[in-house]
């Protein structure tokens, strides 16, 4: 059976391929340490849980549920999205549930580019965004990103033939791979030049709730006039460590909602309600639950940082996001490091280039695993640079 056209021009999906091989090694009993995607390890919340098995069991919640989603559990979005962010939303028009932000941000450019339009794509980026333009029939233009410019891309920099062509503007803060943050400054710059060049800016906001050291992002969102230009998605995958869950919410410009939404109504249909009810109950959890579970990262973020300085790696230490951006040892490529760091040393992390050309010369490295794990991580680390 032959694939289609469209799918064998995708660039391979590079976490399946590494997850098959960590995948064999774990089943010849190699005790790996997956350290390579950003698959939260601590707990949904029980009452998030008890939900989920109470709305479970009524049979008005096992029907086909809205394709937009409860209006409840979008009221209950809304009102959280104004206590975090201050920004007030109408849950009638300007959210869209989503299985998963994922599913959103893959299906979106279907809804708002045609064949050969522009998307303006930062690398490096989560792969997912490149694929889903290519999908849509779409070419990136790259936004080329580095540590001196603290990992924002130069917009001024795109010439006007390339500007004309553009449709949409992707952003993602706080970044993966990266782990930098986006000053309020810098949206207020993106959001007016969204404005100015006609382009749906679509901000991925994924780890919204994993933040340090008490530094909160902001919302592109809390740019004012911005959802004229701007969605932005929304993950409960790591705000509240429900990634099994699939829920995500895309906000902000009603016609965007209203075009994706009706995209989807012909491919899904909608998301379980109890799922949805599980996570209005996330919604009313206190601040401290976000503070104390980020406590947890925060924690493994230092033990990280500092084992990775001590080993003579150049890294950062975020300020919020699940992950850590080392440079590689010098003369390996990176994806070349990563690979014997799991053949040797049986621990696995992603190398920058899977998140594009400019990643190369990095290693991205998750936050979730327990600290023991973490700690014995970086033992492991030490013996394959020795
Ligand atoms: C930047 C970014 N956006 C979106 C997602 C997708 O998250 P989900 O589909 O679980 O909401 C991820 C997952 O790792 C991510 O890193």
């Amino acid at each position: 059976m032959e694939l289609s056209q469209r799918l064998r021009n995708l660039p391979p999906y590079h976490f399946a391929a590494y997850n098959r091989k960590i995948a064999e090694l774990t089943a010849s009993g190699v005790d790996v340490i997956n350290l390579s995607i950003g698959n939260p390890d601590l707990p949904t919340p029980p009452a998030v849980v008890d939900a989920l098995i109470e709305s479970a069991r009524q049979p008005a919640n096992q029907r086909y549920p809205e394709y937009e989603g409860m209006l409840a559990w979008r009221e209950a979005f809304a009102a959280w999205f104004e206590r975090r962010f201050g920004v007030s939303l109408d849950p009638r028009r300007q959210l869209t549930t989503l299985i998963g932000s994922k599913e959103g941000l893959a299906h979106l450019p279907l809804a708002f580019m045609d064949a050969g339009d522009v998307a303006l794509m930062p690398n490096p980026a989560y792969p997912v965004y490149p694929t889903s333009v290519a999908l849509a029939g779409g070419v990136c233009y790259d936004l080329p990103m580095d540590a001196e410019s603290g990992w924002l891309p130069d917009l001024s920099a795109v010439p006007a033939d390339t500007l004309a062509r553009a449709k949409t503007l992707w952003l993602n803060y706080p970044n993966n791979p990266t782990g930098a943050a986006a000053p309020l400054e810098f949206f207020e710059r993106a959001v007016a030049f969204a404005r100015q060049h006609d382009l749906l800016l679509i901000h991925d906001m994924a780890y919204a709730e994993v933040h340090f050291d008490g530094a909160r992002p902001p919302s592109i969102l809390q740019v004012a006039g911005a959802s004229d230009v701007v969605v932005e998605f929304h993950s409960f995958s790591k705000a509240y460590n429900m990634a099994g869950f699939r829920l995500g919410m895309m906000v902000g410009n009603a016609q965007a909602c209203e075009g994706l939404t009706r995209l989807k109504s012909n491919i899904d249909t909608g998301i379980f309600r109890p799922l949805q009810i599980a996570a209005i109950r996330a919604t009313q959890l206190p601040e401290t639950w976000i503070d104390e579970r980020n406590a947890i990262y925060q924690r493994r973020r230092d033990t990280l940082v500092e084992a990775l300085r001590a080993l003579g790696l150049r890294v950062a230490s975020p300020a919020a996001g699940l992950y850590l951006w080392p440079q590689a040892p010098a003369g390996e490529t990176s994806a070349e490091f990563a690979l014997r760091l799991l053949d040797q040393a049986a621990v696995a992390i992603t190398p920058g280039t899977n998140f594009g050309s400019r990643g190369e010369g990095y290693l991205r490295i998750t936050l979730t695993a327990p600290d023991e794990r973490i700690a014995e991580a970086a033992q492991r680390l030490r013996k394959a640079l020795a």
